[in-house]
């Protein structure tokens, strides 16, 4: 069978190809496990040659989501499964409206239909976000049946898209399933625009001995998830039965709160573990960020998740260590 994975050069997309590879096998549109001979990366960048961690069943592709031919020529056999993670993400969404409304909401479109016009159900999995929650009247443990008042266009285009998955796969155009992911650290690299960025950075600049600088308070909470754990969310959807998933096909996974001092303890301490000489935090607060943040949801329950056996992480130390492991090589 053949993957396509939307976003696919991106921090979850690489993690995610590279464990389907190390799987070899994903449930087909039947729901037997079939052998994966292709995993095509579609991204609007992909880089010069393949990362690390995948081989030559890998094709990347460059191309842009909203452009509604190219993604139908991308899902283009019926044993398929598509993980559509393309999206503008939450700093960018606040930025650019329109930008934000063409790639998350005519791209998503543009999957889902191309996904339906498929012969049989291919399986199709949404990344979503807890940014569909939202507002004064958000609870303060937000869930799986929490109601959606997104206060960004980014959560806007989410909340939207699993309604989608949720209709399509009730009128049978395909068999979809949403992961409706907190903030998943740690992202290797640069930055991004995510207002959420920081939740890396506080770890990944000082392991590389650079200058972190906090844009929010150190008493701020977050919800996060480690990125392997993230991907085990993605591929463990994918493969559970339909049935067990139910009628609404959007899944909060597990996450662990911690405030950004938590983070700062935790990796002085998995860096003098690993003999690493961190580089400085200083905190420099930014009140757009800041006031995106503060709207967010600080703790979440994932029951269903939790009966689907998709795991959250042993701890936010295991989580660092995971990190200096998988991308810090030469260290
Ligand atoms: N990482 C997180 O903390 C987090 C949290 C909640 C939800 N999500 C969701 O998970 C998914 C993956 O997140 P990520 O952290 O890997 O983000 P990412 O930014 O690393 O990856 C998203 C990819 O989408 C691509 N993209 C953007 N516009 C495109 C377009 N017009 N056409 C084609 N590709 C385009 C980008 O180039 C990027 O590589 C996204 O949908 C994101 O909204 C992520």
């Amino acid at each position: 069978m053949k993957i396509v994975i939307t976003g696919g050069t991106g921090f979850l997309g690489l993690n995610l190809a590279r464990a389907i590879i190390k799987r070899g096998t994903m449930a087909g549109p039947s729901g037997r496990q079939e052998e994966v001979d292709g995993i095509l990366l579609f991204d609007q960048v992909i880089p010069d040659r393949l990362p690390d961690g995948l081989d030559s069943r890998v094709t990347m592709q460059a191309g842009d989501i909203s452009d509604r031919d190219t993604v139908f020529a991308l899902v283009d056999r019926d044993d398929i499964s598509v993980f559509h993670l393309a999206s503008v993400v939450s700093g960018g969404g606040e930025k650019d409206f329109d930008l934000a409304m063409r790639v998350n909401l005519d791209g998503g479109r543009h999957v889902f239909e191309a996904a339906r016009a498929r012969n049989g159900l291919p399986r199709v999995v949404f990344a979503s976000s807890v940014a569909v929650f939202g507002g004064s009247a958000m609870p303060k443990v937000v869930g799986d049946t929490t109601k959606q008042t997104p206060q960004t266009t980014y959560g806007l285009t989410k909340a939207i898209g699993e309604l989608m998955v949720n209709d399509y796969t009730r009128k049978g155009f395909f068999d979809g399933r949403t992961v409706r992911l907190p903030t998943i650290f740690i992202r290797p690299g640069k930055p991004n625009a995510a207002a959420s960025s920081f939740a890396s950075g506080v770890f990944r600049e000082p392991l590389n001995g650079e200058e972190c600088v906090l844009p929010v308070r150190t008493d701020v909470q977050m919800a996060l998830l480690g990125y392997r754990n993230a991907v085990a969310g993605f591929v463990g959807l994918h493969e559970a039965e339909g049935a067990a998933i139910g009628d609404d096909r959007a899944v909060v996974l597990p996450s662990g709160t911690y405030t950004v001092e938590e983070m700062i303890e935790g990796v002085k301490r998995v860096a003098a573990a690993n003999d690493i000489t961190l580089g400085p935090i200083t905190v420099r607060p930014d009140p757009a960020i800041e006031a995106i943040v503060a709207g967010w949801a600080t703790h979440s329950e994932a029951p269903r998740a939790e009966a689907l056996g998709l795991p959250n992480d042993e701890s936010l130390d295991r989580v660092i260590q995971d990190y200096i492991d998988d991308f810090m090589p030469t260290h």
